[in-house]
């Protein structure tokens, strides 16, 4: 029964529970930290929640406070509960900043995976009036929460595991922590909410019997899947959770047209867009924002970051591409290393040992082994031999390197920045190039070979 003015165009405030210590997780960084797929479980729920839309999210911090503060960028109101004294006293510190007007809901910041679905559910539920409540059926419930229903199958409370008896924690559905009501009716219940349980502590939980006895009604709605609530505790439920992650990344890829060689050995630390047909082999990682065209071939052993790999590029194997545009019909590797600002036009080939930076290659260009460009324009079809370096540093400063179209250096040089090699100009084998090349020029740079007669190997000499 509604027990307010409230409307389902009710704003949303969000409370993030982040204020417990996390000892089973065995670290000096506080759990929330904790990454999952390589951001921190605590960013993973205001992810999420920020897709509702809220009015405002406030996040209860306690331990390593500072620290949690300096690690969240996003636009939050942080509550702090200096001392832990349970969950419905966590909920408490922030509401003095809660409207009463708002629908409040409530979310753990050691939940990571938790659904938007799930979320509009329960919004939704406290919006038409009710206390809207995410239970799970779990195989094995362990010490959380259990839901109490009655003949009727409505819910009368939840009984704490340390509270409860031997009949009660045979029950299988447990409470997630996730809730969702008025925030004038939440802080009414909270405020008779007592200490006298097993762990002496104010349990948000007990607002659930508080409700039921002011009739509002307990809608008890169901996660869809298990470990969309499951918490994380130590270590082992982090990684089994990363697992469940990115399996569902790799559903998403393949649903989508990718194959995987094996979707248990493909990480997506981030998002990766993929075309059709792309085949991505085992144990490749995506980090950042990742955006793959049609037909990209992937071997194994390769991370890419923060790039954007246009169709049928292939990347060989244990290449890194970081913060790079490749355009169609590249390869790159294996054992490549792109870093950020590398711009390649289509069809570039860039062989094993090869490291590019902050470089422009055109159109068919090719540096196929044991080369480094940094800071470096390419032009179109050129060829760059093996061993050639840039001196792009001088210990100061960095120096731009200009090469133009057709243009082939030869295996070994050093070209010394700032330096323009004009096209269709032919730099010798094993030059050290100090001056600019004009076009169609053959650049010689290095000393003139001599062979001396009748020398004798000191090995061979008579003593
Ligand atoms: C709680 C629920 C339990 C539910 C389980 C789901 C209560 C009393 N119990 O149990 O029914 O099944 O979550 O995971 O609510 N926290 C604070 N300040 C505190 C205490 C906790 O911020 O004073 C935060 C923790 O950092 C954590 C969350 O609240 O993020 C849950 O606390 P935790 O101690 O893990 O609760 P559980 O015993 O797991
Ligand atoms: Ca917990």
């Amino acid at each position: 029964m509604a027990t307010n003015s409230q409307t389902s165009s009710a704003s949303v405030e969000v409370v993030i529970l982040a204020a417990g210590q996390g000892t089973r997780m065995r670290s000096k960084l506080p759990k929330v930290l904790h990454p999952l797929a390589g951001k921190p479980l605590l960013q993973h729920v205001l992810d999420t929640a920020s897709v509702l839309k809220p009015k405002a999210m406030h996040v209860v911090i306690g331990h390593q406070a500072d620290r949690v503060r300096g690690a969240i960028p996003c636009d939050v109101k942080w509550a702090e509960q200096t001392e832990q004294l349970g969950t419905g006293h966590a909920v408490q510190q922030a509401l003095p900043d809660v409207d009463d007007a708002s629908v409040v809901l409530v979310l753990y910041g050691d939940v990571p995976m938790v659904s938007q679905d799930t979320l509009e559910r329960c919004v939704a539920s406290a919006a038409a009036g009710n206390l809207g409540l995410i239970t799970a059926d779990f195989d094995d419930p362990a010490q959380l929460g259990r839901i109490i229903r009655n003949g009727a199958g409505a819910i009368q409370e939840i009984v704490e595991f340390k509270d409860a008896s031997e009949e009660q924690r045979a029950i299988q559905e447990i409470n997630s922590g996730i809730m969702a009501l008025n925030g004038g009716v939440l802080k009414r219940l909270l405020s008779e909410v007592k200490t006298d349980n097993a762990q002496g502590e104010y349990y948000l939980t007990d607002t659930i019997a508080l409700a039921v006895a002011n009739n509002i009604e307990v809608e008890g709605l169901k996660a869809e899947r298990p470990e969309e609530v499951t918490g994380v505790n130590d270590r082992l439920q982090l990684a089994e959770l990363e697992r469940v992650y990115q399996m569902d990344r790799a559903e998403e890829l393949m649903r989508g047209g990718a194959t995987l060689a094996d979707p248990s050995r493909v990480d997506v630390r981030g998002s990766v867009q993929a075309g059709q047909d792309c085949f991505i082999d085992a144990n490749v990682i995506f980090v950042g924002d990742v955006v793959l065209g049609e037909g990209v071939r992937i071997a194994s052993g390769c991370v890419i970051t923060d790039s954007v790999l246009g169709d049928n590029v292939q990347v060989h194997a244990n290449t890194l591409v970081e913060g790079a545009r490749v355009a169609a019909d590249c390869a790159l590797g294996p054992f490549a290393r792109i870093r950020p600002g590398s711009d390649l036009d289509e069809g570039v080939k860039i062989g094993n040992f090869v490291e590019l930076k902050k470089s422009k290659l055109g159109k068919g260009s090719k540096a196929s082994h044991l080369t480094y460009i940094g800071d470096a324009t390419i032009g179109a079809d050129c060829n760059i031999g093996a061993g050639t370096v840039t001196c792009n540093y001088d210990g100061i400063s960095k120096h731009k390197t200009q090469i133009g179209d057709r243009v082939f250096v030869g295996t070994n040089s050093t070209l010394v920045a700032p330096i323009e090699i004009a096209q269709d100009a032919f730099v010798a084998a094993g030059s050290t190039i100090t001056t600019n090349v004009p076009d169609e020029t053959l650049a010689v740079g290095r000393g003139k070979q001599r062979n001396i007669n009748g020398w004798v190997r000191p090995d061979r000499r008579k003593s």
